[in-house]
């Protein structure tokens, strides 16, 4: 298995360009589905997570080509409604198909998703969506087995914003008779993102991005040409990254307006940020002040950057108090992170108590999941002397040959085999 060899205590500067958004391109690229045709998405990112999907889709039938970041997607071969479980385990958002099947064909047999290491990641709210819609759901060998003869129009009320649900019940409604109205939606970009292309395709959609969604059913969609939206956590990620080794990045081709919960915080802890259309500048300081978070659905502060902020709060000058609210098991990396000599207090209400400490030290440590391997990677470049992290294959899967972007910034960083 692969390995990362940082040899930290480097400035980073220079350009990063960012690459489309993983967790908007999956809901797109599940989308398709609903098309009898051929759906075209541009600036789609080459990552593990994108070549399980198309795997997915290609094994229900549809035929996919992907090259230099398009990839098109011809939904009228699909045959199959079953997403079977050796597919499905390599990636949970696969459950994306569930919507999209149900309403085109009126049948879909998915594997249960199961857990993942930040949490149990249920999928209730999908399927009690489905209901309200008239699915009949049986649960019976780790599958969920949806059927409806039409689905019907109805309002549903998520308990909390969840966005998967909310992006696999949008696209159960687009097909379905009559009106939809979502309510307590989660409003990420993404979300916006899946709207706009499925109105393009021929949907009836209002309110996304606000808590309450409005779809009126139509009767079929037609094929689509799509951009992917820039990826808000890899920003996220480089711009932590400046300013934990005191660097000067300027992020391009990014949304400052998706990433704003990080930028306020960043600039709390005393960066200086610089704000253009499609790009950011983060100037790192020497002083980094400790800044307090509470992780909240979107436009909160991402869940996604918790792990990478936490970094950055190591080398801050008093102590942090990171909440995390959306995920019950998402401080793995602060285990790593003491191993390197963080002053880290967790307790069983999801807070962490991070102290400042004046360094970190490089060690060996294991990346658990995608954001932790990114957290591991910032205090990597930070630690003085060689810090060699594990299973990056988690890495892999959500940030494009992040290895070759770091080194554009000066990084001494290069992949072991
Ligand atoms: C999406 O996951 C993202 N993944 C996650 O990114 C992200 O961390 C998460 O949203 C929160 O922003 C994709 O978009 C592919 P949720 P999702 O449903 O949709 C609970 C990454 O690193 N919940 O918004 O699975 C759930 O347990 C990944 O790129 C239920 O209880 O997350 C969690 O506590 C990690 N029942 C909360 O809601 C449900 O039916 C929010 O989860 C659904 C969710």
């Amino acid at each position: 298995m692969d390995k990362i060899q940082i040899n930290g205590g480097r400035k980073l500067a220079g350009e990063v360009f960012i690459s489309g958004a993983k967790n908007a391109a999956l809901p797109l690229i599940a989308a398709s589905i609903l098309v009898d045709g051929t759906c075209e998405f541009t600036n789609v990112p080459d990552l593990i997570d994108i070549h399980s999907i198309r795997l997915l889709l290609e094994d229900l039938g549809a035929r996919c080509t992907f090259d230099n970041h398009v990839m098109t997607v011809d939904g009228s071969g699909i045959h199959k409604i079953e997403a079977e479980y050796d597919l499905v385990r390599k990636m949970r958002a696969s459950i994306l198909v569930l919507g999209p099947l149900v309403a085109r064909f009126g049948h879909a047999k998915v594997s249960l998703p199961g857990g993942c290491a930040i949490g149990a990641r249920p999928v209730n709210m999908h399927l009690t969506g489905l209901e309200a819609l008239g699915a009949k759901i049986d649960i019976y060998h780790g599958y969920i087995e949806a059927r409806a003869e039409k689905l019907t129009g109805s309002e549903i009320y998520f308990d909390t914003p969840t966005v998967t649900g909310t992006e696999n019940l949008m696209m159960a409604a687009v097909l379905a008779k009559g009106k939809t109205v979502l309510r307590n939606a989660a409003r990420e970009p993404e979300i916006v993102c899946l709207a706009d292309a499925l109105s393009r395709m021929g949907a009836k959609i209002s309110g996304a991005g606000s808590a309450i969604i409005t779809i009126e059913g139509v009767p079929h969609l037609s094929p689509a040409q799509v951009t992917v939206i820039p990826d808000r956590i890899e920003t996220g990620t480089f711009m932590v990254s400046a300013a934990a080794t005191r660097g000067n990045v300027l992020i391009k081709g990014c949304d400052p307006h998706h990433i704003g919960g990080v930028i306020n915080k960043l600039k709390a802890s005393g960066a200086e940020v610089e704000i253009y259309d499609d790009r950011i500048r983060v100037k790192g300081v020497e002083h980094v002040r400790s800044v307090d978070i509470t992780t909240l659905p979107y436009p909160g502060f991402p869940t996604d950057m918790q792990a990478q902020f936490m970094a950055l709060m190591c080398i801050a000058d008093s102590t942090s108090i990171i909440h995390e609210s959306i995920f019950e098991n998402r401080f793995i990396h602060a285990n790593e992170l003491m191993r390197m000599g963080a002053d880290i207090m967790l307790s069983r209400a999801n807070i962490a108590k991070v102290k400042g400490v004046a360094e970190l030290q490089a060690a060996p440590v294991m990346a658990s999941d995608l954001r932790a391997s990114a957290s591991l990677v910032i205090a990597g470049l930070i630690a003085k002397g060689t810090t060699l992290i594990s299973r990056v294959y988690h890495m892999d899967r959500g940030y494009e040959a992040i290895e070759e972007k770091f080194c554009a910034l000066g990084a001494d960083m290069q992949r072991i085999r």
